[in-house]
């Protein structure tokens, strides 16, 4: 691999992976090429975003509610076009379209894929040049064939076969697994290539980072914010305080505390029971790569790769990062969540 340059680019090394799987037929490979090339389409317009009229909201309403900003649609758009054009692919699932999206062209009726994906993750930080990401999910299609149906979404997280996120940030990387660890591209812009820049991904089992929109504080249940003020008290022996870090882009907050350590928190909050993320295409394929790496994704309560899925676009609490963090708010969520204070 990259005995030329030196170098390996993610195409390489989904090709040199292919082995991974001795039945595989490419379909699997190819459908990353395809998520990979829609991602760097994204990455130009990002980063021209402030000089463009692409900027700012569209004053529309997406499916949750939320102001859509252009760059949402135009990630949707890019998305979607992707997919449904590399034959794959059978059906996508995104937070921008209340529906899933069959694809019903005839290279795509036998497509064994579906894809969940947050086209444009971390939308409000668009405008001030902060870091936003993409993420996704990959299954394997339970209908027999034609587009995609409801029931080929909702499947448990454990039975992903590949999940990933991308972040424009001050350098674009891709980070996927296929459950056989987990691998990082940084892309390099003058070759228009993703690189292998972080092989085998592994979060420290402890850090000292906590990520929470901490302005919710009063909301929050007691076991959290037990849980915050434990991170706060200072102890010399187990490196607290710990530093408290928050861009408010999910894949951006998931990607620091993944190669320091840290773990990043959106729980239920007194005016939401199941939080504010989406299972589908923001915790499910984040849970699966924290796991692949060594690290824990919880509800507060059980795994979230366990959980049963009833509806496209259900949301739900969500900690995730170093496992040892993420097993003492667990801890924490469960000693106080039959008391009320
Ligand atoms: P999106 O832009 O796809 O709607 O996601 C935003 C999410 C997530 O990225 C981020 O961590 C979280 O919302 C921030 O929410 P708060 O502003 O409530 O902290
Ligand atoms: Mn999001
Ligand atoms: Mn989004």
């Amino acid at each position: 691999m990259g005995a030329v340059s030196g170098i390996t680019t993610l195409g390489q090394f989904i090709i040199a992976r292919q082995k991974d799987f001795p039945y595989a037929k490419g379909e699997l490979s190819r459908l990353l090429r395809d998520i990979s090339i829609a991602a760097k389409i994204v990455n130009r317009e990002v980063n021209k975003a402030g000089l463009v009229d692409i900027l700012g909201e569209m004053g529309l309403m997406n499916v949750q509610g939320e102001s859509v900003k252009k760059l949402d649609v135009f990630a949707n758009e890019q998305f979607i076009s992707a997919l449904s054009y590399g034959g794959e692919c059978c059906g996508i699932a995104s937070e921008e379209n209340e529906h899933i999206v069959g694809i019903h062209s005839e290279i795509s009726k036998y497509a064994n894929y579906v894809v969940a994906i947050d086209p444009l993750d971390g939308s409000s930080n668009i405008d001030v040049n902060a870091p936003i990401g993409t993420i996704f999910s990959i299954y394997r299609r339970v209908s027999p064939y034609g587009p995609a149906q409801l029931c080929d979404f909702m499947q448990k997280g454990t039975e992903q076969v590949a999940a990933g996120y991308v972040m424009y940030g001050s350098s674009t990387m891709l980070v996927y697994t296929t459950g056989k660890g987990v691998n990082g591209f940084t892309l390099d812009p003058s070759i228009g290539e993703f690189c292998l820049t972080h092989p085998d991904m592994v979060i420290p089992q402890m850090g000292n980072i906590y990520s929470i929109n901490e302005g919710n504080y009063k909301f929050f249940p007691e076991g959290v914010k037990r849980y915050i003020k434990y991170c706060q008290i200072e102890d010399e022996e187990t490196n607290r305080p710990y530093s408290s870090r928050y861009i408010g882009s999910l894949a951006a907050d998931f990607h620091r505390n993944l190669i320091k350590g840290g773990i990043y928190m959106y729980p239920a909050t007194a005016y939401s029971a199941k939080g504010k993320l989406r299972l589908l295409y923001e915790c499910n394929p984040l849970a699966f790569i924290v796991e692949q790496a060594g690290g824990k994704a919880s509800d507060g309560f059980q795994r979230i790769l366990d959980i049963d899925p009833y509806a496209l676009h259900e949301r739900t609490p969500l900690f995730i990062g170093s496992h040892d963090m993420v097993e003492m708010v667990e801890g924490m969520m469960l000693e106080y969540s039959s008391r009320v204070d």
